[in-house]
């Protein structure tokens, strides 16, 4: 059998179409396709991964004009070479010859040399050329703004005001950000280690714990990380535990818990409380079991539909719940791009169905005077505050909890965080009471 070939240019470029034409997710896909890719190579596929697939309607406006026939289904990881072509001419710094002459290199390590002369032509008419084919693009706002159609539109009616800002934050490359382990450190002690370590960054100040990086690095590059000092969790997902309002002795359900993040911030609280979390997806439980063994914390694991309680509820009431809900992600697509690619009209109502499920079936495992926190990582309305606005009329006995400090902007109900608000993802969040 022949040894497949592998260079980070034709990687990506199968990486590529897989994401578009079978509709996995990037994350997926990029973590078994980098191992066989030799370490040099692993980070320049990873950008023309997350670079092409950021700016895929845009760049395929472009090819269409370089490429007179279309090219088949089956060549489609042809199609996505010239996207990775086109994106290191416009938006790297690579040198446009080694830009040009490795992209068509690469077509022989697909095993389509017949395509080294399309590419070739493609690129270099691009080349030559290039203004016109941007002021040809100038007047298809899905291609400029390099969202789908029916998402741009539904920001625009959700956010007449934002939209635009919505977008092009989307389309920025995401800053890394920590969550410093308060059982470790402080994060004034943190900083003092990543300074010692020549590694600039500053604090977040929407949460306590925060650390924003001025560049990104490898995890293992970070000061104790294996130890548990720190995990890399978004800023506006930190702010989540603080409106918890952990105290000691708390049962406390996280429902969607998987891959921990939350539930291992919220055990930073106080790691002797009573933590219960689950999730729907059992390999991805597995992550949390990683995430909790590093950081030395212990919860109870359960792989179950949280909808069915009666599967998995053992009849003690809890103090805090977590519904931290499957969404649509449309408030973290900088840093998943595959999601523009992904998602379909059709799965906002689904998945907000399957959020009136969660909090249906969650609200009545509560203490009274308990708290419950509904948050996405959604910049939808249907998801966020319609979704409460509904729960609150068919539950009177249920009442909003004001935060002391508001999470982000102040919503009919909850508080909702635009993609990009203060440097962080957009996010949703609504605490409810029994009244
Ligand atoms: C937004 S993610 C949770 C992120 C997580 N809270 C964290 O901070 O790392 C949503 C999770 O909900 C899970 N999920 C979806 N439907 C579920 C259900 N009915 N019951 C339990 N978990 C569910 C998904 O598998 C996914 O892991």
């Amino acid at each position: 059998m022949a040894k497949t070939k592998h260079s980070a240019r034709a990687s990506a470029a199968r990486i590529i179409t897989e994401v578009v034409q079978q509709k996995r997710s990037l994350n997926a896909v990029l973590a078994a396709a980098l191992i066989p890719l030799p370490e040099n190579e692993r980070s320049l596929c990873q950008q023309l991964c997350y670079g092409v697939l950021r700016w895929q309607l845009q760049l395929q406006a472009i090819s269409q004009q370089l490429v007179s026939k279309p090219l088949k289904k089956k060549d489609g990881d042809i199609a996505a070479l010239l996207l990775c072509g086109l994106y290191q001419l416009r938006d790297m710094r690579i040198p446009s010859h080694a830009a040009i002459s490795e992209t068509v290199n690469a077509c022989k390590t697909i095993g389509k040399p017949w395509a080294t002369g399309l590419i070739n032509a493609s690129l270099r008419n691009f080349q030559r050329n290039q203004a016109e084919f941007e002021k040809n693009i100038e007047d298809q706002e899905s291609a400029v703004y390099a969202h789908p159609e029916w998402l741009l539109q539904q920001f625009k009616h959700d956010w007449p005001n934002h939209w635009q800002q919505i977008l092009s934050a989307n389309n920025q490359q995401p800053p890394m950000m920590l969550r410093v382990n308060r059982q470790h450190h402080t994060r004034q002690a943190y900083l003092e280690k990543l300074q010692q370590a020549d590694i600039p960054a500053n604090e977040i100040s929407a949460c306590n714990e925060g650390v924003l990086l001025d560049s990104p690095c490898d995890v293992y590059q970070l000061p104790g990380f294996k130890e548990g000092d720190v995990s890399v969790q978004d800023g506006a997902a930190q702010q989540v535990a603080a409106l918890l309002n952990i105290t000691p002795n708390l049962h406390i359900l996280d429902a969607c818990a998987a891959p921990g993040g939350k539930t291992c911030h919220i055990l930073e609280h106080e790691p002797n409380n009573k933590v219960v979390a689950l999730d729907i997806d059992a390999r991805r439980l597995e992550q949390i079991e990683q995430n909790t063994s590093r950081l030395k914390l212990n919860a109870e694991l359960i792989a179950s539909d949280a909808s069915l309680v009666d599967d998995w509820w053992d009849g003690q009431l809890f103090d805090r719940i977590l519904i931290d809900a499957p969404c649509s992600g449309t408030g973290v697509i900088r840093r998943h791009p595959d999601i523009k690619i992904l998602r379909r009209p059709d799965d906002i109502t689904n998945l907000a169905k399957q959020q009136a499920v969660l909090l249906e079936k969650l609200w009545p495992l509560l203490k009274p005077d308990g708290l419950l926190l509904y948050t996405t990582c959604s910049a939808l309305k249907q998801e966020n505050e319609l979704q409460i606005t509904s729960f609150l009329e068919l539950h009177p006995e249920a009442e909003e909890s004001i935060p002391d400090m508001p999470p982000a902007q102040r919503r009919t109900f909850g508080y909702q965080r635009l993609p990009g608000d203060d440097q962080l993802d957009g996010f949703y969040y609504a605490c409810l009471r029994h009244r």
